[in-house]
């Protein structure tokens, strides 16, 4: 492996030795809830098909980004990771992964903006032949800074909505020179990951950090995609009264119809008590929202960036700002209202201190599909154009599959006659 400046994380903790410890006992509490990802290593591993790969990953580094990246290395290849976010690795799993003979870490939580990117480096510099991606960091970098090493590379996979938006802006520009099959838009990641996963850990995330009930309170759900319905129908089942605020048009007449209070963010900011942003867009709340807001009001965004809550505007309108708790920052403005923002607006299921991501078993799904995209793409790349592709049908459902065993789950299948019937077009009343 190429020497770098930045460091591996082994090299930049103190207390190794008990962080590798914790670590691995993260991972492998995960690795019980994961059959998928079992199921695809006792294949990978038997079979090897990543010998000589050099894979490189941006990804949240927690317990269970660590069981896809360990199935990876053991399947042959070379791994060399680091965060897409400076808040959601856990230090102890990325020194746990580094301990591996395959992988390099270079992840670290609460690194700056010069550190982050250098770590994106580092992770470069290991010239990969596959990238990995959660929000299209490396992709981007790779072709704005290192162009000679895209005739090196396969393809690629992205993991999330906003990376797969950038992918698919950058391919209309024509500057996207690699293939690259957008993992989130299959069923199996975005109707269980976005939907579940973010509704269950954001609202879990949101409860630990502030100790505060969901039963009575206003909560207003920027956004109503696939990330916004799963923090919605989650906290309506929490006894919450969810207003969601759209610019879709059908989506928010399906929020209407779900029976959700639909209304533009500006009335919703005069009675909301908890705001959350799920729209991978940026300024969705404003100065004018906060110059409404009640006092006491939490603030959270479960879309990738932190863009999507203007913390500098606050931040101008604040006369005060103290920590209220780990991982709540109260603005307190000149009239004495509180608006709390939780994690500094970065995605709060991951970047709040005491945030785990989501459940187990829903990566389980996503990271099922990731590894058998690599897979893939080392066994048919060379069908793959550069640009952006949906992950091909068989590969989602080999995954669904392999999850309905584990689950012991039975379902039926197409009888011969079905199959000609639904194939065919001449059989009318
Ligand atoms: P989506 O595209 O299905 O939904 C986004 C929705 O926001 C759309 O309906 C859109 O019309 C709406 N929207 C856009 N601008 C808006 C505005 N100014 N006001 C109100 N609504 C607006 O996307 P999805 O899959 O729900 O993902 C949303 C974000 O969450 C992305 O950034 C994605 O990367 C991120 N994400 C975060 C996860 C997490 O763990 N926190 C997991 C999966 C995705």
């Amino acid at each position: 492996m190429t020497d770098t400046e930045y460091p591996p994380i082994s090299e930049q903790l103190d207390d190794l030795e008990s962080a590798r410890t914790e670590g691995r006992r993260k991972m492998d509490w995960a690795a019980q809830h994961m059959p998928i990802l079992e199921h695809v290593r006792e294949e990978f591993v038997a079979n090897q098909p990543f010998e000589g790969e050099r894979i490189a990953m941006a990804m949240h580094v927690e317990a269970k980004t660590a069981i896809l990246v360990e199935t990876l290395a053991e399947g042959g290849a070379e791994v060399a990771v680091t965060g897409c976010n400076p808040l959601s690795t856990h230090d102890d799993v990325s020194a746990a992964l580094d301990t591996h003979e395959n992988i390099t870490s270079y992840a670290k939580r609460g690194v700056d903006d010069d550190e982050y990117y250098d770590a994106i480096e580092a992770v470069i510099a290991h010239e990969p032949t596959i990238t990995v991606d959660d929000g299209m960091d490396l992709v981007a970098a790779i072709h704005e800074d290192y162009p000679e090493l895209i005739d090196g590379i396969i393809g690629g996979a992205e993991e999330t909505t906003t990376g797969v938006h950038r992918l698919r802006a950058m391919d209309d520009d024509g500057a996207l020179e690699y293939p690259v099959f957008a993992v989130n838009d299959t069923p199996m990641k975005r109707l269980f990951d976005n939907v579940h996963g973010t509704g269950e850990s954001s609202l879990a995330s949101i409860a630990m950090t502030t100790n505060l009930s969901w039963a009575g309170k206003n909560v207003v759900v920027a956004g109503y995609g696939y990330c916004g319905k799963g923090v919605a129908k989650k906290a309506a089942g929490q006894n919450a009264n969810v207003i969601v605020t759209e610019v879709e048009p059908r989506r928010a007449l399906e929020a209407h119809m779900e029976g959700y209070d639909v209304m533009p963010m500006d009335e919703a900011a005069e009675i909301g008590d908890v705001f959350l942003t799920t729209t991978g867009n940026r300024d969705v709340i404003v100065e004018e929202h906060f110059e409404k807001m009640q006092d006491g009001v939490l603030l959270a965004n479960a879309g990738h960036f932190d863009i999507e809550i203007d913390l500098d505007a606050l931040d101008d309108l604040a006369a005060d700002r103290y920590e209220a708790r780990d991982g709540v920052e109260a603005y307190e403005l000149a009239d004495g209202r509180r608006l709390n923002v939780i994690a500094e607006g970065r995605l709060v299921n991951l970047a709040a201190p005491v945030s785990l991501g989501h459940p187990v078993e829903v990566m389980d799904q996503s990271f099922g599909i990731q590894a058998v995209c690599v897979r893939e793409l080392l066994e048919n790349g060379d069908a793959y154009d550069a640009g952006v592709h949906d992950v091909p049908d068989e590969l989602d459902k080999e995954i669904a599959e392999i999850k309905l065993e584990a689950e012991g789950v039975d379902f039926d299948s197409l009888t011969e006659t079905q199959r000609d019937y639904m194939g065919s077009w001449d059989h009318g009343t």
